[in-house]
């Protein structure tokens, strides 16, 4: 498979959630996407742990938990006992991010670094060779179901760049506004891990979105 899809959990039914989980387990999802929000780093609350403890009793994927909370350094150890598998930390709320990232991979988690869609690549200048996920925001974190932001292209294309001068390799993941109509042309710039909510959970046949999605992809670009 030439990429990854993660359906983000913030769009299934919390009434039916282990149905929702049980169909992402037998999808062709590589990663399961779960949204942390604290209503202070964005202006929403979503879960904490202790629905990601549920959620890992079902689910067989990957959890990919995505912090969109300040201070998430008080909580690492929390969401690796709750069954995190890579996690992901916003460089806008982690004014030590070198121990941050550090402290989770101590943890025997994968450490991510999700930038905002103002935030520059230049700021990853640092850290690169210290991650091994960089999610690029493609809405402006905090709901489901927003528009692409078309700058993202751009983004994806100077972070490829900057791996290559550093010699190093990350997963790109894009999150946010992720359908069925631009996920060829985000593979085809470089991301290799697509989230997507609305696209899966609002579709009639999430399943079949899922397998769309994840369909291999030709002639990507090399830079
Ligand atoms: C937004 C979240 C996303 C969200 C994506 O803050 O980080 O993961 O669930 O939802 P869609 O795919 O609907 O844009
Ligand atoms: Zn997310």
């Amino acid at each position: 498979m030439s990429h990854i899809i993660a359906p983000s959990v913030l769009s299934a039914n919390f009434l039916a959630l282990e149905k929702d989980l049980e169909m992402v387990n037998k999808s062709d999802a590589g990663w399961l996407h779960v949204d942390v929000m604290d209503g202070v780093f964005v202006p929403n609350i979503s879960f904490g742990m202790n629905i990601i403890k549920h959620m890992k009793k079902v689910s067989h994927k990957p959890l990919d938990v995505h912090l969109m909370i300040v201070n998430p350094d008080q909580f690492l150890k929390e969401f690796k006992e709750a069954g995190a598998n890579i996690l992901t930390v916003h460089y806008e709320a982690c004014p030590h991010l070198h121990r941050t990232v550090n402290a989770i991979r101590d943890l025997d988690m994968k450490p991510g670094v999700a930038l905002n869609p103002h935030t520059p690549i230049s700021a990853l200048e640092d850290i690169i060779t210290e991650i091994d996920l960089v999610c690029l925001m493609s809405v402006n974190p905090g709901f489901g179901g927003q528009s692409f932001i078309e700058n993202t292209y751009s983004k994806i294309t100077q972070l490829k760049a900057l791996c290559q001068r550093k010699n190093t390799d990350v997963h790109i993941e894009i999150d946010g506004g992720v359908t069925l109509r631009n996920c060829k042309k985000l593979v085809q710039t470089g991301a290799n891990v697509l989230v997507a909510g609305s696209t899966v959970f609002k579709s009639e046949n999430p399943g079949a979105a899922i397998s769309q999605l994840a369909k291999p992809i030709e002639n990507t670009v090399e830079i």
